[in-house]
């Protein structure tokens, strides 16, 4: 339906708002691209603009996924729409139309159309992508795993009495495999040992 397709419209160009870049040079520092993993991510900001700011970008970029996600269900959008709306938002952050379809890794933006969407799928990616995260402080890692949990939950859920239909399974499960494929770089630094840490504050960790 034509409303499915603007509200899929709006999720996409509130994802596609890049904070991290604009926070950066906002502060000054310069464009976040050509430091750190070159990501415009909370994590890569932090790197470069500090803790702050890093923060900063991560709530608003969480933000950017939830508002859409939230208002739709709010206006009433089935599940499976919401799922629809949930991967627009995190397309249009991956593939922002401002930097020339260059975007970041999709990792707030999905947090905020999980929260929004479908709350306690957050669980358990949540507490692995911290417990990850304080076992290893490779905030890529948590992140990779954590995605790979939200659509592994499905099929959890289909032994169960709930069975989700394909509708919502797929958009959530594309989701997942293009934050997890934007991690590629990480990836392979994580299987050479040079992958940086959180909160090391040494010059190897940026
Ligand atoms: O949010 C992206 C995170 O998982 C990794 O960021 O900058 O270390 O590639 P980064």
């Amino acid at each position: 339906p034509k409303s499915l397709v603007l509200w899929c419209l709006a999720a996409f160009f509130c994802g596609s708002i890049p904070f991290g870049l604009l926070l950066v040079k906002l502060a000054g520092k310069g464009d976040v691209r050509a430091h750190g993993s070159g990501n415009i991510g909370a994590t890569n900001v932090s790197r470069v603009g500090g803790k702050g700011l890093g923060v900063v970008t991560l709530l608003l970029d969480i933000l950017k996924g939830f508002l859409p996600v939230f208002l739709a269900k709010r206006a009433g959008l089935g599940t499976d729409m919401l799922a629809l709306l949930a991967l627009a938002a995190v397309l249009g952050h991956i593939y922002t139309p401002w930097l020339k379809f260059q975007g970041g890794k999709g990792v707030a933006t999905a947090l905020g159309v999980i929260l929004a969407a479908e709350p306690t799928l957050m669980v358990l990616p949540m507490v692995t992508f911290l417990f990850v995260l304080w076992l290893t402080r490779h905030v890529s890692l948590g992140s990779i795993l954590a995605a790979a949990m939200v659509p592994g939950q499905f099929m959890l859920l289909a032994f169960s009495f709930f069975r989700p239909g394909w509708g919502v399974v797929v958009p959530w499960l594309a989701l997942a495999i293009l934050v997890i494929w934007k991690h590629r770089e990480n990836i392979k630094r994580l299987q050479e040992g040079t992958e940086a840490k959180l909160w090391g504050g040494k010059k190897e960790d940026s």
